[in-house]
């Protein structure tokens, strides 16, 4: 475990979050820098324009620099996207001699194996997560390092993506001055920020409905074992907004975030809201019931959508720790009432705003957090990591070797 600084940045649709932070002696994240700021030049995870984008990252991280009074040189960075894709994959390797002793190599090998997937030339691997040791078919082996056996076989969670759009994101890092020295998937690092331990090992789904995306995340014993960036997030609500009652984008923004809901029919009948319409300059009356059926419509595709990738992962029946919302657009009120109903399966909880610090201001910095956690607290790189390109290469193994959430 390490517990030097280290510096995480989300590159968000709407924001840019940038953390500096290591681990007390308690192993709580100790967060020596924050920042989060609007951001610029990135869209549904993907770079949109470089310029604007590493313009705003060098501003967050000598932002965070100034804080913390260090000059950093490598950043984790999050990716999601719907060009990033997680598999489960399987790798094995037979021990010889018989039964002698696993070694690290071995673990490495088994793992190199399970990544070894056919991909297109215009994909590459971001992340290999093992989920899961076997040694002589039985299961659950969390290190197998040192054990005895004459079969070690591996499951693991292999991330990909489109190399472009992996690449932009190191351009826009690098034009900044900075390195990539890690890049972990966006439902993963909501999760980690998110989830406690025990709703990680029970088997939970995190759902991070962002600006852009909404990013899902089905974590069943302590492992991530699903992943998908779904296209909805609190952007496509506002622009509804704007489009059907003829508002800006700015006032349709201010109007949700004062009197949106997410169930129209937690909303009081006899309640009015005052809109004004773009070239207008008085406000018109518009029940609050009906301003809210069009959010509700937006956000219950989303749970809907939610809903299908959950069914069509084929882990419905183990997850048990239930639905954790968060990002900005979890903040609408009825959010979690209208999973709940969509979702049927379990409960569902807003991650809450305040443990470990999670919001800064108004905004949900649970995947910032969660990347933090994730490079400082799981075990280190199983794989050489020599290089430029030596974040590809790394394995972390994941989550079941947490310390308690702080
Ligand atoms: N109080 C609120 N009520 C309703 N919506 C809110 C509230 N606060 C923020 N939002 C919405 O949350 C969205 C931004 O969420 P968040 O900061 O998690 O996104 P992001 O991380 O920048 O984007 P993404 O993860 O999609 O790349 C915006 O669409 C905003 O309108
Ligand atoms: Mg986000």
């Amino acid at each position: 475990m390490k517990s030097e600084l280290v510096t995480v940045l989300d590159l968000g649709s709407t924001k840019t979050a940038c953390i500096s932070a290591c681990l007390t002696k308690e192993g709580a994240l100790d967060i020596k820098g924050l920042t989060v700021m609007p951001s610029r030049g990135v869209r549904k995870g993907v770079v949109a324009d470089l310029e604007e984008a590493s313009a705003a990252i060098g501003a967050a991280v000598r932002e965070v620099q100034n804080q913390t009074g260090r000059e950093v040189s490598g950043l984790v960075v999050g990716i999601s996207g719907q060009h990033v894709e997680g598999a489960n994959s399987q790798g094995f390797k037979p021990i010889v001699p018989r039964a002698r002793h696993i070694t690290n190599q071995d673990v490495l090998e088994v793992i190199t194996h399970s990544r070894s997937l056919v991909l297109t030339p215009d994909r590459e691997q971001i992340q290999a997560l093992p989920r899961e040791f076997r040694v002589d078919g039985q299961r659950d082996v969390l290190k197998p390092a040192g054990m005895s056996g004459t079969k070690l076989e591996v499951l693991t969670y292999v991330v990909t993506g489109q190399s472009a759009h992996i690449q932009n994101i190191e351009r826009a890092v690098s034009l900044a001055g900075k390195r990539v020295e890690q890049m972990v998937l966006g439902p993963l690092a909501s999760g980690i920020g998110a989830l406690t331990q025990e709703e990680m090992q029970l088997g939970a789904v995190i759902v991070d409905i962002g600006g852009g995306k909404t990013d899902v995340g089905i974590f069943v014993k302590g492992s991530m074992a699903d992943s998908q960036c779904l296209p909805v997030g609190g952007q496509l609500v506002t622009s509804d907004l704007s489009k059907l009652l003829k508002t800006s984008p700015e006032e349709a923004e201010r109007l949700k975030t004062h009197y949106g809901s997410a169930l129209a029919k937690i909303v009081p009948d006899d309640e009015s809201i005052d809109v004004v319409q773009i070239g207008r300059t008085y406000a018109r009356p518009l029940q609050r019931k009906v301003f809210c059926e069009i959010v509700e419509s937006r956000m219950r595709e989303a749970a809907t959508m939610v809903a299908q990738q959950i069914e069509k992962s084929g882990f419905k029946g183990v997850l048990p720790g239930g639905v954790v919302l968060t990002g900005g657009g979890s903040r609408l009120p009825g959010t979690q009432r209208l999973f709940e109903e969509v979702l049927k399966f379990a409960p569902a909880r807003i991650a809450d705003s305040s443990l470990a610090g999670q919001c800064e201001g108004d905004k949900p910095i649970s995947a910032a957090l969660g990347m933090a956690r994730f490079a400082i607290q799981c075990s280190d790189d199983l794989g050489p990591a020599n290089g430029s390109n030596a974040w590809r290469e790394r394995v972390k193994v994941l989550l079941s070797r947490f310390g308690a959430r702080t």
